[in-house]
């Protein structure tokens, strides 16, 4: 019973909004604190992945300063990679829990939310799993268990979860290399988002996905998608746009509309995994017009899920261009994130920080 009253009052904790701000927003000394109630500001936490190859060690365990910063700047945390099925489930009949463990302690202990990174995705699998043999029921099982297992262990932890990540390509149609879409079928979405719902009835599941901030026929097909599982009663409760943005390409100018088809859906929306690269001059320093370029790209998306009711998440993919992924997949290109190697702050976080305190406090 007392197990059961905890376990209720920890969730209320998690679903409550931040409470009251004691400071005037525009004097606020963080992203969180300058943030109205309604919207979670979160990072990506640095660690797995492509560190593992970088001459540094996994920064979460291992960099004070970084933490510090990651507790004071934000009210949401995504793991990067530590709860990936590669690194929390390495082996068969083997979990790793330590890391994700750790990062769930810390959000807790610095009153943040959790955003779970991610069960159903073709990238980052156990060879195990990827390259092993088995019968559509065993795999069916192999993917119940683990999210009964995962989703189970952080049961009234997790704010949202990222159930399907990445699951329709460029043309909107289910990615074949996703091994359980391609032995099982698209069928296993829908179940993929039962079964995390039976595991914690309170976390908010979500489809996230790259390449829609603009619409198009990946929007369209994702759109279908949702009114499709919604019509079945399956518990899908979001859609997330990651915005991975490149100043190559232009500004998010119609993330807006796009996040809100899918609140008129009914669902809740969020930005998971925003940054915005460039091309570097030879100096590898950005200009003070790219600064300022980017700055802007920043604003657009924090206005456009500011603009969407149900838009309660905005997550960065890390706060430093110490730790961003950026330049190791993009190599002329870097300088992605709000803060300098150091965590100085760019025209970016600024940008951020006076639009969230400018923003209505209630909805
Ligand atoms: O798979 C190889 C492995 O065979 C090899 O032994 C090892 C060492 O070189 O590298 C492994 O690949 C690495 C992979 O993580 C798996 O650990 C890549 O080099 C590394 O670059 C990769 O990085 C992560 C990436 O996801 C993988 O897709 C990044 O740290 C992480 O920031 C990034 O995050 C994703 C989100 O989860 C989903 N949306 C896109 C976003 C950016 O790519």
């Amino acid at each position: 019973m007392r197990k059961a009253i905890l376990a209720a009052l920890t969730t209320a904790a998690i679903l409550a909004p931040l409470g009251p701000p004691a400071f005037a927003h525009g004097s606020a000394d963080s992203l969180r604190e300058a943030a109205p109630r309604y919207l979670r500001i979160g990072s990506a936490v640095a660690g797995g992945g492509h560190h593992v190859d970088q001459p540094y060690p996994d920064p979460f365990p291992n960099d004070r300063q970084y933490r510090r910063v990651l507790a004071r700047e934000f009210s949401s945390v995504s793991p990067e990679n530590q709860m990936k099925w590669e690194f929390i489930h390495p082996a068969r009949h083997e979990y790793n829990f330590g890391p994700a463990d750790a990062i769930v302690a810390f959000a807790r202990k610095n009153g943040q939310a959790v955003r779970g990174h991610t069960l159903l995705w073709h990238s980052q699998n156990p060879a195990w799993l990827q390259e092993g043999t088995f019968t559509k029921a065993e795999l069916r099982k192999i993917l119940k268990d683990h999210i009964f297992t995962v989703v189970g262990r952080y049961r009234g932890k997790i704010q949202q979860w990222d159930v399907a990540n990445e699951i329709l390509n460029e043309n909107g149609e289910y990615r074949q290399e996703n091994i359980f879409i391609r032995e099982l079928g698209p069928g296993i979405v829908a179940d993929a988002f039962r079964w995390a719902h039976q595991a914690d009835p309170h976390a908010q599941l979500f489809l996230n996905d790259y390449g829609v901030e603009w619409p198009g026929v990946k929007v369209d097909a994702y759109a279908t998608l949702a009114q499709q599982l919604l019509a079945q009663r399956v518990p899908l409760h979001g859609f997330a746009s990651q915005a991975h943005l490149s100043m190559r390409y232009g500004a998010p100018d119609q993330l807006a509309g796009v996040l809100q088809r899918f609140d008129d859906l009914g669902l809740k929306t969020a930005i998971t995994e925003l940054d915005v690269r460039m091309d570097l001059p030879a100096s590898g320093v950005p200009t003070a017009e790219q600064l300022a370029t980017q700055a802007t790209y920043y604003k657009t998306a924090l206005d456009a899920c500011l603009a969407v009711d149900g838009c309660n998440s905005f997550t960065i993919w890390g706060f430093t261009d110490k730790y961003s992924w950026v330049p190791v997949f993009f190599p002329s290109e870097g300088a992605a994130t709000v803060m300098w190697d150091d965590f100085g702050k760019k025209p970016a976080y600024f940008a951020l920080k006076k639009t969230l305190a400018e923003a209505p406090r209630r909805r």
